[in-house]
């Protein structure tokens, strides 16, 4: 496989992690940060070994050295960001929530596709071994025919105005950061439901709590509930008509995953530990399709992505709530 040369853009809290997880992955060169602040993209190349470190997206966007720009900034720029890279040829992985709503999510697909670039989410949870394990159970037939998911992300966060997670015009609440999780876990076990209903706790312009549930057209429900109020365990459950598959608490990071029969019975058990910290898979999945010449990942592709945005899009709709600008 070919050396992989990532540009990072916003040098906050993840940035630091997913740049932990590529300076332990094969082939991935550190080759350049960029940060509103020259300072801080410094101290960030300097802390994890980028070549190159710049004071503007825009200059690391136009750098013909990198091949692929991981951005890592607030959901609201996303959709600028993501526009800014393609824009000058560069292959894309933008974190979650990938934009702030459908629309956006359409033209910067769009616009990859007319570049012929690579675009993806970072939803490094469909990449992770725990979750393909569920995926092959299922796909097998282990647990018959899925009738029923429960998947919980609520995390006590302490109200700051100044925490993206807060702030409305960076695309903060509950759902774009947190439900997205449980939505795309039930979209790839169960797909587009036929029915949405939600409610939400609305408090200064963003959802701090938000329940929803999923109706399929076989009758299956997905039970999936989010928020930043209470701390929840955050595990899931696939339950079908011949078995059931449990993850672990922060099912979307777990190392562990069971699959039981109806009346409890343990049939298989997996565990497979991180080599890193959790995102050397979904780095190595991004080298994988970039030596490949693939445009999308067959893990994360973006018809389930743009899937997951909609149903992000109705909640919002039947909760009244618009971000600035929108
Ligand atoms: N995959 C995961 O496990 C995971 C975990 C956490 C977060 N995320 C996602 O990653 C993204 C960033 O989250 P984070 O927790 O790292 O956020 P954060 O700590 O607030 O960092 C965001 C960075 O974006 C840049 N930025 C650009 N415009 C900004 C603005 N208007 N306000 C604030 N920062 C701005 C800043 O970098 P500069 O100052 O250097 O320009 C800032 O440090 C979000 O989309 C989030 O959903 C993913």
């Amino acid at each position: 496989m070919k050396t992989i040369n990532w540009g990072i853009i916003g040098t906050g809290r993840i940035a630091h992690t997913f740049a932990d997880a590529l300076e332990n992955t094969e082939n991935a060169c550190l080759k350049a940060v960029a940060s509103r602040s020259l300072k801080k993209a410094q101290d960030f190349a300097k802390n994890h070994g980028f070549q190159k470190a710049y004071s503007s997206y825009s200059e690391l966007a136009q750098d013909t050295d990198i091949d692929v720009v991981y951005i890592a900034t607030p959901m609201a720029s996303h959709y600028n960001d993501t526009l800014l890279c393609l824009n000058s040829g560069r292959n894309v992985l933008c974190e979650k929530s990938i934009s702030l709503n459908s629309e956006q999510l359409f033209q910067m697909h769009d616009l990859a596709q007319q570049k012929n670039l690579f675009f993806m989410e970072a939803m490094w949870m469909k990449c992770r071994p725990v979750f393909l394990k569920a995926k092959e159970w299922v796909n097998s037939g282990k647990i018959g025919e899925i009738r029923y998911i429960k998947a919980d992300f609520s995390n006590f966060v302490s109200y700051d105005p100044n925490d993206r997670l807060f702030r409305p015009d960076c695309g903060g609440g509950a759902l774009l950061d947190l439900a997205v999780y449980p939505l795309t876990f039930s979209h790839a076990f169960l797909g587009v439901p036929d029915e949405i209903v939600s409610s939400a706790n609305i408090r200064s312009g963003i959802d701090v709590s938000n329940s929803i549930l999923l109706r399929y057209k076989n009758g299956a429900f997905a039970s999936l509930d989010s928020g930043f109020e209470v701390q929840l365990s955050n595990n899931a459950v696939i339950a079908g008509t011949e078995g059931i598959i449990s993850f672990g608490n922060w099912f979307h990071c777990t190392d562990h995953v069971t699959l039981t029969d109806l009346y409890g019975n343990v049939l298989e058990d997996f565990i497979c530990e991180n080599e890193v910290n959790g995102y050397e898979y979904e780095v190595c999945e991004v080298q994988r399709c970039l030596s490949e010449g693939m445009l999308e990942s067959p893990l994360v592709p973006y018809s389930g992505t743009c899937d997951v945005m909609r149903i992000m899009d109705e909640c919002r709709r039947q909760w009244g709530l618009v971000f600035p600008g929108e």
